[in-house]
């Protein structure tokens, strides 16, 4: 493209389109991608690029897989779109909730199908909340949230959302939502990490349930481990305990897998690295590995066969228009397939452990406080004093300033403060992981030190 064009498209962009999580200062000169192969993006001057997080954790098969492309266009030939509301179906959503249910967990039984991962949180909290006006107890209403947690932009998924840059400007936040703390073993208030963990940070969690009234409580909603929040991996006896919890009080389990699913973690959903199963999930992201928007929530046979029992002037009255949507559904089963054939779960197990080692070998720089992560799902966190486990100063912006010399060298990702966060396509190539790791060594250098 020519530099002419190229910059009157960044003038027309500045001057009519609000992007998410938008201040202008931070949009001064974007980076428009034009074209993807593989884990590789390039923009309008024809800069190259390593996508270091798979877009938005998303594009789990890589770009450029035209094999998708074709599937949404022949499912557009045959049916653009066709109604999913109650009375109504399509083949290929069809296809898919079966094909979901046999590789999510065994309680599993039903998929209502959405658009984002925003609206599958949304509509987990009305299943839950609905499921308990089916018991016969309408008062069990409040979700429980963690800190540290990224849920979504709508209003319930707002609430939830336990990161207050989300909030700012926001209130009043819809109401019936209780904070607890999260599981974050590098900066736990109760030990110093896996070795000596024990559990005080799932018991916070029973302890705000007794405090609020069992009877009040509708469910507590969770990532298997935090993504946006920063790549946090809880302690090994977290999740049986949180799923210990919720028995105890008839509270139900929502795992929020919208980032997790799919083969993120080396495993198709992440619970099972604890052999814990929910009674809710979502998924999107990966589901349709991005190429159209795709999401859901999935039920567990109790909630299924609630629903399906219950009585005449009880509707499930939740919906939207593309609920279903036909062309998602064929892309969805075509990238599964995809997922599957080239065991890209096991690529996923195998890059993941390839980072970690790679991350690790940049312990010896004197700033990197922890490096974390599971599957191919990693973090490095940079801190000012290693010893004391001290951060930076905000006000030096040292996640923000690696971040944007990542970009200036090749590498395009995320952070959260100053741990910064990798997920790069599940086809990632070996050469690539440790080129990633390579530019973040190199990154950490110029910008903190050695
Ligand atoms: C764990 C989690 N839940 C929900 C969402 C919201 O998904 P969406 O942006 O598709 O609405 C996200 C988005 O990053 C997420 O990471």
């Amino acid at each position: 493209m020519k530099e002419e064009e190229a910059q009157s498209l960044v003038l027309a962009d500045l001057a009519h389109q609000l992007h998410p999580q938008y201040h202008v200062r931070d949009h001064e000169d974007p980076v428009v991608f034009v074209r993807g192969e593989g884990a590789l993006l390039w923009d309008i001057h024809g800069r190259e690029y390593i996508d270091g997080l798979a877009c938005l954790w998303n594009v789990a098969v890589g770009h450029g897989r035209r094999e998708l492309a074709e599937v949404a266009a022949q499912q557009m030939k045959e049916l653009a779109f066709s109604n999913s509301y109650v009375g109504y179906a399509n083949v290929p959503s069809i296809r898919l909730a079966e094909r979901l249910i046999s590789l999510v967990y065994p309680n599993m039984q039903a998929v209502f199908f959405c658009n984002s991962g925003s609206e599958a949180v949304e509509g987990a909290f009305k299943i839950s909340r609905f499921y308990w006006y089916l018991q016969g107890r309408p008062e069990k209403t409040k979700i429980i949230a963690r800190r540290e947690a990224y849920h979504g932009g709508t209003l319930g998924a707002t609430a939830a959302t336990g990161l207050p840059a989300f909030h700012q400007g926001f209130g009043p936040l819809a109401e019936g939502f209780v904070r607890v703390e999260t599981c974050y073993p590098y900066r736990c208030a109760h030990c110093k990490g896996a070795d000596d963990c024990n559990l005080a940070c799932a018991d916070a969690v029973e302890q705000t349930i007794l405090r609020e009234g069992p009877e009040t409580v509708a469910a507590i909603i969770a990532e298997p481990v935090h993504g946006a929040g920063g790549v946090i991996v809880p302690t090994p006896g977290y999740w049986p305990r949180l799923r210990e919890i919720c028995d105890r009080h008839d509270v139900l389990l929502i795992a929020d897998e919208v980032i997790t699913g799919f083969g993120r973690t080396g495993r198709w959903f992440a619970l099972s690295h604890w052999n814990v199963q929910p009674d809710v999930m979502t998924v999107a992201k990966a589901i349709t590995s991005a190429y159209v928007p795709l999401a859901g929530f999935i039920v567990s046979d109790r909630i299924h066969q609630a629903i399906l029992s219950a009585p005449e002037d009880a509707k499930f009255m939740h919906g939207y228009t593309n609920a279903g949507h036909p062309t998602a559904c064929a892309v969805a089963l075509r990238n599964i397939q995809i997922i599957e054939e080239e065991g890209l779960v096991e690529h996923a197990a195998a890059m993941g452990e390839r980072l970690r080692r790679g991350l690790n070998g940049l312990r010896t720089l004197p700033h990197v406080g922890e490096v974390r992560g599971l599957g191919l799902l990693g973090a490095v966190e940079l801190v000012a004093d290693r010893d004391t486990r001290t951060p930076f100063d905000p006000a030096q912006k040292v996640g923000s300033r690696v971040l944007r010399d990542l970009r200036r060298r090749g590498l395009i990702t995320r952070v959260k403060g100053d741990s910064i966060l990798l997920a790069p396509p599940l086809i990632v190539s070996p050469e690539q992981i440790d080129r990633i790791v390579e530019l973040v060594g190199g990154s950490i250098q110029g910008v903190v030190g050695v």
